[in-house]
């Protein structure tokens, strides 16, 4: 019996060291280790054995099985690599293709704006300052020098916040423009004060040039003896430096609850230049900019003596100056996140 199952592993060892095909490593193990295999088919006349001879039997037979499991395995191994070997054969690596490109982002044409708008006054010597996009009623308008039942404040309707959290003896909402941090950059320090204030405002508007959600721009001076004509200059500078040093400005009366006098600023059209063109409505101006001397109220809300000091504020949309330095005609699309009109940008 030894003798036979010396002779079975002696050819298994040889067709198994020769197999790499995975059918043939399969073959294999069923021939002899199967259930009806060749090993099997030996060790089923074991019975007849005396005990004696049964165990050293037994012991050959697990140690033959043993051997060839491990050549079995190891023929799978080299079936497997012979596969993948023969695959990677029929595949042409061609290392001039170019790599997958990761295309370099860049920033939102509003955010890109608004930098640039607030870089020109730094380089003026303005610092930036920044209050809350949920703002106390105060900030928002009482302090800014419209009245409780003043009709200046239904140009700004806007979003109240009514939520558990908040804890304010007053009403609270979604600020309807940045000239709130007017309030509290006057309340943080004594003058002079030369600020910016770039950030987010809401109000109750959607249509072709207006979005729930929006930017602005808000600058304020205080000084000793600041006049009209500081912000004339100023503005003046800041439309050349950012539409072109061609750009002429004009001042036009206007009203505004914390400036007197107050001026709506038009520049002269960036698209005809100021001949006269569908945007400009064939006026050859446009709109940009509020504009004004800061009213006594607004100093007193803010513990300044009018008496002492005056001082200058203005205040621009920035999606208004984005859509006409790029010539955008819907707000709209700005915020659609669209990226193949972004990376137009
Ligand atoms: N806050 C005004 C608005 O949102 C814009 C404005 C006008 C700001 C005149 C100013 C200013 O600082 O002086 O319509």
């Amino acid at each position: 019996m030894q003798d036979r199952l010396n002779a079975i592993a002696e050819t298994a060892r040889r067709e198994i060291g020769g197999a790499d095909d995975p059918g043939r490593v399969e073959e294999l193990r069923i021939k002899y280790l199967g259930k009806k295999g060749e090993l099997s088919a030996v060790l089923g006349g074991m019975g007849k054995l005396a005990p004696d001879e049964r165990r050293r039997v037994g012991e050959v037979a697990n140690r033959i099985k043993a051997e060839l499991e491990g050549l079995l395995a190891e023929a799978v191994q080299r079936a497997e690599a012979k596969k993948l070997e023969a695959e990677l054969k029929g595949q042409k690596v061609d290392v001039t293709l170019p790599g997958r490109q990761i295309p370099p982002g860049h920033r939102h044409p509003v955010t890109r704006t608004m930098d640039d708008i607030v870089q020109i006054f730094r380089r003026l010597g303005f610092e930036i300052a920044q209050g809350p996009e949920i703002e106390q009623d105060w900030h928002n308008f009482e302090a800014l020098n419209f009245p409780h039942d003043h009709p200046a404040r239904d140009m700004q309707d806007t979003f109240f916040v009514d939520a558990p959290w908040v804890r304010s003896t007053q009403p609270v909402l979604l600020r309807t423009h940045t000239s709130p941090v007017q309030i509290r950059a006057m309340l943080q320090t004594e003058p002079p004060v030369r600020v910016v204030a770039p950030g987010r405002v809401y109000r109750r508007d959607s249509d072709l040039t207006h979005s729930p959600m929006f930017h602005q721009v808000e600058g304020l001076l205080v000084d000793e003896g600041v006049t009209f004509a500081e912000l004339k200059g100023t503005l003046d500078a800041f439309v050349r430096a950012f539409f072109g040093a061609d750009t002429r400005t004009r001042f036009r009366p206007s009203f505004f609850p914390f400036t007197e006098p107050s001026a709506e600023v038009d520049v002269s059209c960036v698209i005809c230049a100021g001949k006269g063109c569908r945007v400009c409505k064939q006026t050859g101006w446009l709109e940009v900019l509020g504009s004004g001397m800061v009213h006594p109220n607004v100093f007193r809300s803010a513990g300044y003596d009018p008496s002492k000091y005056s001082g200058y504020a203005f205040g621009m949309g920035v999606e208004r100056m984005a859509m006409l330095r790029y010539g955008i005609d819907d707000l709209r699309t700005l915020f659609e996140n669209d990226i193949r009109f972004l990376r137009q940008f």
